[in-house]
């Protein structure tokens, strides 16, 4: 796993890189971590204070099945059972949300889930992340918070819980292998306070950090 210091490093040298063939492409920092690990929670804070585009790719499918969508029985089923909804239509909500944002600063968040995921975006947009954002939490812990998460999502409850922990272990585990193996992830304790967590997080995001 990277520290903070080699992931600011990281994002510190490409932002000021000046060189064409990266200039065009946006900055994009991947946000991963078990369902409930607080990946929404500091990503707002980061939004906050660094002026990134927040994209939780969970929130853009549940906006997806709520619209009424040809797609949105299969969201919705999907997403009830834990499963990973196919990446073509993941990208396509992805993309859509990218260009209207008009930023070129991105935290994707609860994305790629899986290898598809994976190898789907890195197809579709040629961009490499920065790096991965890994929110690392005992599932006990990531259990009673979305138990009292209380936002009326239809994925929480301790059924469906169970089912996003498998997928998350069985899944998203291995994507993490795969960046690690890159040098590419920053893994952050997140089994603490809210503010005790940004400020692991801002050590990455501050640009003076070293
Ligand atoms: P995720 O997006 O990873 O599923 P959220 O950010 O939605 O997680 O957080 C899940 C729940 O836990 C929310 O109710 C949130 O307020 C709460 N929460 C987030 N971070 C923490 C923390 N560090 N300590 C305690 N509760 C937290
Ligand atoms: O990240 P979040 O917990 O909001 O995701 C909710 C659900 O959305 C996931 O359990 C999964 O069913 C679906 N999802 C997906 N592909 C992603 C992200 C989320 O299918 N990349
Ligand atoms: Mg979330």
């Amino acid at each position: 796993m990277g520290t903070a210091v080699e992931a600011s490093n990281q994002l510190n040298s490409f932002e000021g890189a000046n060189v064409s063939s990266v200039e065009e492409k946006p900055t994009v920092v991947f946000v991963l971590g078990g369902p409930g690990s607080g990946k929404g929670t500091q990503c707002t804070n980061i939004v906050r204070q660094f002026g990134y585009t927040h994209l939780s790719v969970g929130d853009l499918l549940r906006a997806e099945a709520e619209s009424g969508s040809e797609n949105g029985t299969m969201i919705e089923n999907m997403t009830k059972e834990g499963q990973i909804v196919p990446s073509e239509v993941t990208m396509t909500l992805l993309q859509r949300a990218m260009k209207q944002s008009g930023n070129d600063k991105f935290l994707i968040d609860g994305f790629p889930r899986n290898e598809e995921n994976r190898a789907a975006f890195e197809h579709g947009t040629g961009i490499e992340p920065v790096f991965i954002l890994f929110f690392d939490c005992p599932e006990e812990e990531m259990e009673k918070r979305l138990l009292c998460r209380n936002q009326g999502r239809k994925d929480d409850n301790i059924a469906s819980i169970r089912k996003r922990f498998k997928v998350f272990l069985e899944s998203s585990l291995p994507v993490l292998a795969y960046y690690d193996a890159k040098g590419k992830v920053c893994k952050i304790d997140a089994a603490r306070p809210v503010e005790e967590v940004f400020e692991s997080v801002k050590t990455i995001f501050e640009p003076n950090y070293v």
